[in-house]
């Protein structure tokens, strides 16, 4: 499969430019500084620049927002990639490409380019010509939000692997749908399983290894993981392991099962006719990028279930039951990782009533539950966690802020670690190797209230979901102690996408799932084993140091 010419170029000096140029018939580059470039055959060249690893200064070689898909835009909103055709010139993959919209994000200057074109992918690799294991990394941001150029290779790149960094389309451009031809569901899932086909068609072309490729998905991204391990429309040796933080197919926020609702919402919205479903969908195909988004901002987004690819053809339940591949997997989650529904929850409620001491602990946690009686029509789940987590004094009294720890374990439970434990503990019964961690580190920094502050909550974010990626994203400016860790997190992600084993030094061995508990492992400043992974659901509860999760100063 190797031509002759779709050689690396590496390092390719400025004369040699000007043979391409002529070649090829380009625009000439002005420039006297050394050139990388790249031949994709069938696409075109790219030009790549070069970055140093965090903690040994190494040579890193970059593409950034490499097309991977024609922009889904037009005739092609709501559907299924498409290949993206040849370019001519030397494409710059010294810039990322464009994220895909969000408002936040949108800058003024951009408002007359193609918004949607964002199906591009990032690759980071140390040599060319090695064949090294590959992580193919999948972003969080709750189905409407995330982007490449906030996940920094600097870390990773410190062992010898090849990071690719993939987008795929989110919001309602991504997953609105009428389960029908003209909006048929799941796209941005088939975004991301047509990246996976482009790194088995080039990665080797990076000094990448296709038949090494670990999945790594954070959030909703380990939702999309997770059902690209049990999708049936997965093709066969797409990728070999998998990791999921902090986020599981299972979870009631990770599947719509009403999709044409939503979808019709948003059509009566900002069209007058929305009775036939051709009507909505050319209703949402015609509306401009950021009419759509202006429109969307307090909905929430999620995968269908029985789109018309056939990615999700049943509940991820009952696809699971009858999962037969293997995958190891990798899959955990922070110590306090539902804090940060509380807070959504919190700042919900406190705009809609004003002042908390309106409603009981009561009517709080059962906004928690809200929707839960679709899954648990018999109220069963609900019942135990309020039984394990509270006691009927506290519930009908009216403090708040003693009950903070349940509240926290009771968001981390739901929509989380429960979710999670369930799906590691259906892979492992396949006999397939099944790790499972508790991320525990608080460190400087944290993802608590992301950019928009945190110092109106009358609670800690804790170990707050997403603070994981701290350590693994060269993101933040670590202090020796969070480097610590985040040397021990490379090591663990990298050494699993390496050998299928995660490990550090002076780490204990690790070990898969062996019976329905554990073992598990706990990620701090020591690694430490933990036998019964139902403990994390009361982790808040029962810690001895649980007043710091709870602020004396803000009310409640
Ligand atoms: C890191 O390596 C680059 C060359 O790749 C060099 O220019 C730079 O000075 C080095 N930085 C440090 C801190 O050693
Ligand atoms: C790159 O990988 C090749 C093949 O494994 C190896 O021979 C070469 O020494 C490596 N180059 C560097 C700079 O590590
Ligand atoms: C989306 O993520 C970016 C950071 O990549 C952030 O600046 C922006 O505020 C986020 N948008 C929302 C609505 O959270
Ligand atoms: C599940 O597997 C069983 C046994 O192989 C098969 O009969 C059934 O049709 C499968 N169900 C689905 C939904 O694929
Ligand atoms: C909320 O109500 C409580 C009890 O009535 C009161 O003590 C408190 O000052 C109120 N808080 C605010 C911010 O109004
Ligand atoms: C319930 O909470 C109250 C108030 O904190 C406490 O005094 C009581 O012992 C608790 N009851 C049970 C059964 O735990």
């Amino acid at each position: 499969m190797r031509r002759a010419m779709c050689l690396v170029v590496s390092i390719v000096s400025v004369s040699l430019i000007a043979i391409f140029v002529i070649n090829i018939g380009n625009d000439v580059l002005a420039t006297n500084d050394d050139i990388l470039l790249l031949d994709l055959p069938g696409q075109g060249l790219i030009r790549g620049s070069q970055t140093n690893t965090a903690w040994t200064n190494q040579t890193v070689y970059q593409f950034l927002g490499v097309p991977f898909a024609e922009s889904p835009s037009g005739d092609l909103r709501f559907k299924a990639p498409v290949e993206r055709s040849p370019w001519k010139n030397i494409r710059d993959a010294t810039k990322y490409g464009q994220r895909c919209p969000e408002l936040n994000t949108i800058s003024d200057n951009h408002l007359n380019d193609d918004l949607e074109d964002c199906l591009n992918l990032c690759v980071y690799t140390k040599n060319f010509t090695a064949r090294r294991p590959v992580v193919f990394y999948v972003y969080g941001g709750g189905f409407y939000n995330g982007s490449s150029q906030d996940h920094p290779p600097n870390y990773l790149l410190e062992k010898d692997i090849v990071l690719v960094v993939t987008q795929y389309r989110v919001g309602a451009l991504g997953w609105l749908s009428t389960q029908t031809q003209e909006m048929p569901g799941n796209s941005p899932v088939l975004d991301v399983m047509f990246a996976l086909q482009w790194v088995q068609m080039y990665i080797h072309l990076f000094g990448g290894d296709p038949e090494q490729v670990t999945v790594v998905g954070q959030s909703a991204g380990a939702t999309v993981t997770g059902m690209l391990i049990i999708s049936p429309k997965t093709p066969q040796g797409l990728f070999k392991r998998a990791v999921m933080q902090s986020g599981s197919v299972l979870a009631n926020w990770a599947t719509n099962s009403k999709p044409l609702d939503l979808t019709k919402k948003v059509c009566n919205r900002l069209c007058s006719n929305c009775d036939q479903i051709a009507d909505i969908a050319d209703c949402l195909r015609e509306v401009d990028t950021v009419t759509l988004l202006k429109s969307t901002t307090d909905l929430s987004f999620s995968m269908t279930i029985n789109d018309v690819y056939g990615v999700m053809p049943l509940m991820p339940i009952e696809l699971l039951h009858n999962n037969t591949r293997c995958y190891p997997i990798m899959t955990g989650a922070t110590k306090h990782d539902g804090s940060f529904v509380l807070a959504t929850l919190y700042d919900g409620i406190k705009g809609a009533i004003g002042n908390m001491s309106l409603i009981t602990p009561r009517e709080f946690l059962s906004k928690l539950f809200d929707e839960s009686h679709e899954v648990d029509p018999s109220g069963l789940a609900k019942n135990l966690i309020t039984t394990l987590l509270y006691n009927a004094t506290d519930l009908n009294g009216n403090d708040h802020k003693k009950l903070i720890p349940s509240y926290i374990d009771q968001a981390s439970s739901m929509f989380i670690k429960s979710p999670i434990f369930t799906f590691a503990r259906h892979l492992s019964k396949s006999q397939c190797p099944t790790y499972v961690y508790s991320f525990d580190y608080e460190g400087e920094w944290s993802r608590f209230g992301y950019e928009f502050g945190n110092e109106h909550y009358p609670f800690n974010g804790g170990v707050h979901h997403s603070n994981d990626n701290i350590y693994i994203f060269s993101t933040h400016n670590l202090n020796a102690r969070d480097t610590e860790i985040s040397k021990k997190m490379i090591d663990l992600w990298t050494s699993f996408a390496i050998d299928g084993v995660p490990a550090t030094p002076d780490a204990p061995t690790l070990m898969p799932l062996q019976t329905e508990t554990g073992p598990y492992f706990h990620i701090d400043e020591r690694i430490s084993i933990g036998y019964d992974f139902l403990e994390e659901l009361r982790v808040a509860v029962n810690d001895p140091r649980k007043e710091e999760l709870v602020r004396p100063d803000v009310e409640f």
